[in-house]
C-alpha cells in the first residue's frame, strides 16, 4: 500500500504584545525615524505586529503552537517521532531550535533539525517531513515555524523595521493511507543572497558584520511575485490538477499587493487568499502555519479542502506546497 502524509493537527502562537502602525510609528518618531500607519497599510497591507518580550526565544513561540498543534491532532507529544523547525531566528547557533523544543515539550529520541530557508522555510520543511514519512523514517512529524526577527531588526531603518513580527505555527504532519500532500516544487537561487540577509557571522568570540537584516525591497518584490506564480503551476502540473482545484491559496505573509498579485496570476478570487499579513505582519517561516491555523480554526479551511502553500524569501529561496487538508 502506498504510504502517503496528511495534516492532523495545527497550532499557532504570538507573543501578547501587540502594536498597531501607529503606536509603532509613534515609538520610531521617538528615534528620529518618521513612518506612519498610512504608508505601511497602503504600502504592505499589514495594520498591527506582535513582539516577543526580552528573552522569550524561537522555541518558547514554538513550544505554544507545537502544543496546540499537538492537541487538535488528538496526540501526546511523546507519539511525535521527527521534529523539524524552520527558522532564522534560533535561539542560539547551537544546538538546533528542535533539539530545545523537544526537550520543553518533555520527550526524547525522535529525530529534532533545523531547517533554515528564511520565509520559505516551512514549505521546505514540510516537504522534508513529507519524504521522510513517505520513505518511512517518520510516522508522526511535528513541523513548526518560528521566529522572533524583531531581534535582527534595525530600528532605525524605516524600510525594513515595520515589515516584520514575531511568532510560531505549527503542524502534526502524520502517516497516512490517502493523500495528504499531493506536491511539493522547491527551488533557490543562491546568485542573490545580498538581496535579503543577516550578513554578520561569529568568529572568534564576537560578531563579525551587521547582525542586522537588510533588504533591497523592490528587487525581492519583483522576483517573488514571479517566482510565486510559476512555483504553483508547477505542484499543480506534479498533481495533475488546475487553478479551478486550489480551495485555498496560502502564501507566505510578506506584503498584500504580493499576495493580491500571485491571486490574480492564478485567476483565484480574492475570497479564496487567506490574509493574516494585516494582523502579524511578515513572521517569516511562521507565517504560512500561523495564516493556516488561523483559517482552520476561524473554520474556514474544511477538511478535504485543497490548500496551495507558498513560501519566497532569502536565499533566495521559494516553493509551494500542494495539499489535501
Ligand atoms: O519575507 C521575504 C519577502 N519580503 C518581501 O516580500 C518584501 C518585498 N518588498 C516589499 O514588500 C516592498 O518593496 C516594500 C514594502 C519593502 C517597499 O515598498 P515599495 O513600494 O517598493 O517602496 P519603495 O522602496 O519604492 O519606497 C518608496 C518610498 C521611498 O521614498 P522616496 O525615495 O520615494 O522619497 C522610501 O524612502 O517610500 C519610502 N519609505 C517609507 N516611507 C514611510 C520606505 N519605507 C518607508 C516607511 N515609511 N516605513
Amino acid at each position: 500500500m502506498t504510504r502517503y502524509s496528511r495534516i492532523t493537527g495545527t497550532g499557532s502562537y504570538l507573543p501578547p504584545h501587540r502594536l498597531t502602525n501607529a503606536e509603532l510609528a509613534t515609538e520610531l518618531a521617538s528615534k528620529g525615524v518618521e513612518t506612519s500607519d498610512e504608508w505601511i497599510v497602503e504600502r504592505t497591507g499589514i495594520r498591527a505586529r506582535h513582539f516577543a518580550a526580552p528573552g522569550v526565544t524561537s522555541s518558547d513561540l514554538g513550544l505554544e503552537a507545537a502544543r496546540h498543534a499537538i492537541e487538535a491532532a488528538g496526540l501526546q507529544a511523546a507519539d511525535i517521532d521527527l521534529i523539524i523547525v524552520a527558522t532564522s531566528t534560533p535561539d542560539m547557533v547551537f544546538p538546533s531550535v528542535a533539539c530545545i523544543l523537544q526537550h520543553k515539550l518533555g520527550i526524547a529520541g525522535c529525530a529534532a533539525f533545523d531547517l533554515q530557508a528564511v520565509c520559505s522555510g516551512f514549505v521546505y520543511a514540510l516537504t522534508v517531513a513529507d519524504a521522510m514519512i513517505k520513505s518511512g523514517a517518520a510516522t508522526k512529524a511535528l513541523v513548526v515555524g518560528a521566529e522572533v526577527f524583531s531581534r535582527i531588526l534595525d530600528f532605525s531603518d524605516r524600510t525594513t523595521c515595520v515589515l516584520f513580527g514575531d511568532g510560531a505555527g505549527a503542524v502534526v504532519l502524520e502517516a497516512s493511507e490517502t493523500p495528504g500532500i499531493l506536491a511539493s516544487d522547491l527551488h533557490a537561487d543562491g546568485k542573490h543572497v545580498g538581496i535579503l540577509c543577516v550578513p554578520g557571522n561569529v568568529s572568534g568570540g564576537q560578531v563579525l558584520g551587521s547582525a542586522l537584516l537588510t533588504m533591497d525591497g523592490q528587487a525581492v518584490f519583483k522576483l517573488a511575485v514571479g517566482v510565486l506564480e510559476s512555483a504553483a503551476r508547477a505542484a499543480l502540473a506534479k498533481a495533475d490538477m488546475v487553478e479551478a482545484d486550489i480551495d485555498w491559496l496560502i502564501p507566505h505573509q510578506a506584503n498584500l499587493r504580493i499576495m493580491h498579485s500571485t491571486a490574480r496570476k492564478l485567476k483565484l478570487p480574492l475570497d479564496k487568499l487567506i490574509v493574516t499579513v494585516d494582523q502579524h505582519g511578515n513572521t517569516s517561516a511562521a507565517s504560512i502555519p500561523l495564516a493556516l491555523d488561523a483559517a482552520v480554526r476561524e473554520g474556514k479551511i474544511k477538511k478535504g479542502d485543497i490548500l496551495m502553500l507558498e513560501g519566497v524569501g532569502g536565499g533566495f529561496t521559494w516553493g509551494a506546497v500542494l495539499l489535501r487538508y
